[in-house]
């Protein structure tokens, strides 16, 4: 089946704190650049290149502002998020592209921090140890900048197995809070606790960007002459695992509903459906072209979307973008590759689509889509691919190819 390639656009806000315009008339904006670890020094440096070969016609110049964050940043300076890194972004930058970091606390870190049954049994509120040391710096960076949304695109291309479906991802809570413990029973057998918090503020917040994106998306189809999966209309499926956890899941069902009921007009035509998550994943696999906006809090959205990419080839493929009322920051699903690292082989695409992405929700739909169809029309004739996708070729000539073909 020839797929759709609609390609909805996805921003709805043209910020800039920034911009200032040049005599050639282009309008100059300013992109922090945080590689972290392993292949995201790879990867990233591919989308700076491909936004530097947007022709002028699209009426933007890039400035460039090189970032650190990360395990190689905390080895170096003791911490894995510089103040620096924040205050740059939230004062000078328009918008960010991000790579991956590693993420490792030693778990003989772990045990060097709990307490003895005699310090718990002296100490105030025991139990009380709480762990803590290197901390993932995109998760703070998420919470630093309000940026509530991770959205995920998964889309095939060609006459691969369909699937066109965005996986909108709750990104400041749930079991990121991060609020962890652990200690020894009487017996001296370990225990260890973790909160999953969801607020409804942030469950209204994701499930507003879910109905506006199912709308947009929508709109975008119903204009489009490209056939699409979704030809009766937009669909948010709400996922979670209420039947269980009834307070916590239950209070995310219940608030993005809310979101819906709060505006029928608006979403009149949205079809809203609900999946446990389980199986979500089960359907996922089976039907993945009946699913159109996902809507997850954040650790199932993590989960299900590398599930996903596994529908389209590759975790090397898949970009989001972490979105805020006022910033947005592009950023590959897939982590630090340490199996593949500094051999010039990872896959640039899901960097390159997470650049387009990121200019998208900053308001620039044409060059967004124009980096969307360079990067269609190389995967769709799968000739220069790297090894991930079953090929021979490197990064660097991955984005060469797909620069050619802006
Ligand atoms: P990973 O995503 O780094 O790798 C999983 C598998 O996919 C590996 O076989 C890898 O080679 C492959 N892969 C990933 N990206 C690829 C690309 N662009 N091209 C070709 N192949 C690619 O996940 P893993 O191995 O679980 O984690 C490695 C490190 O990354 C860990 O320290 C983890 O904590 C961290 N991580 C960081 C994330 C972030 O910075 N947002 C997200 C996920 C993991
Ligand atoms: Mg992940």
């Amino acid at each position: 089946m020839m797929l759709p390639s609609v390609r909805p656009v996805l921003g709805r806000m043209a910020f800039s704190l920034t911009t200032s315009v040049s005599s050639r008339g282009l309008k100059t904006l300013k992109i922090g650049l945080i590689p972290g670890d392993g292949i995201g020094k790879e990867v990233i440096p591919a989308g700076r290149h491909v936004l530097e070969a947007l022709p002028a016609e699209d009426g933007l110049n890039f400035q460039f502002v090189d970032l650190i964050a990360g395990f190689e940043c905390f080895k170096a300076t003791g911490v894995a998020l510089p103040e620096e890194t924040v205050k740059v972004l939230k004062e000078e930058c328009d918008g960010a592209l991000f790579g991956a970091v590693r993420y490792v606390v030693a778990w003989s870190y772990i045990l060097s921090q709990i307490e003895s049954p005699d310090q718990a049994a002296n100490s105030t509120s025991s139990p009380t140890t709480k762990v803590a040391g290197y901390s993932s710096p995109i998760v703070a960076l998420r919470k630093k900048l309000g940026l509530y949304a991770n959205v995920r695109p998964v889309k095939s291309v060609g006459d691969d197995r369909p699937v066109d479906m965005v996986i909108v991802r709750e990104n400041t809570e749930d079991l990121y809070v991060k609020e962890e413990k652990i200690w020894t029973l009487e017996d001296g057998t370990k225990i260890a606790e973790a909160i999953k918090r969801i607020t409804e503020k942030a469950s209204y917040n994701i499930g507003k960007l879910a109905f506006d994106l199912a709308v947009q998306r929508g709109a975008a189809r119903s204009t489009s002459s490209i056939p699409t999966l979704h030809s009766n209309g937009p669909i948010v499926t709400i996922t979670h695992k209420s039947n269980v956890l009834s307070t916590t899941d239950g209070l995310f069902r219940e608030t993005v509903r809310k979101v819906y009921e709060d505006n029928v007009e608006k979403y009149a035509g949205v079809n809203v459906q609900e999946q446990i998550v389980d199986s979500m994943v089960y359907r996922m696999f089976r039907e993945p072209e009946i699913f159109d906006v996902v809507v997850a809090p954040n650790l199932y959205g993590d989960i299900l979307s590398d599930g996903a990419a596994a529908l389209v080839g590759s975790l090397g493929v898949i970009p989001s973008a972490n979105v805020g009322d006022t910033f947005v920051i592009g950023e590959p699903c897939h982590g630090s590759a340490p199996d593949i690292e500094g051999k010039n082989i990872a896959n640039p695409i899901a960097t390159i689509r997470s650049t387009a992405l990121m200019l998208e929700f900053m308001g620039y739909a044409k060059p967004a889509a124009r980096i969307h169809a360079a990067v269609d029309a190389h995967m769709v004739e799968k000739k220069i691919s790297t090894p991930d996708l079953g090929g021979t070729a490197t990064t660097t000539q991955v984005t060469e190819d797909i620069i050619k073909r802006l």
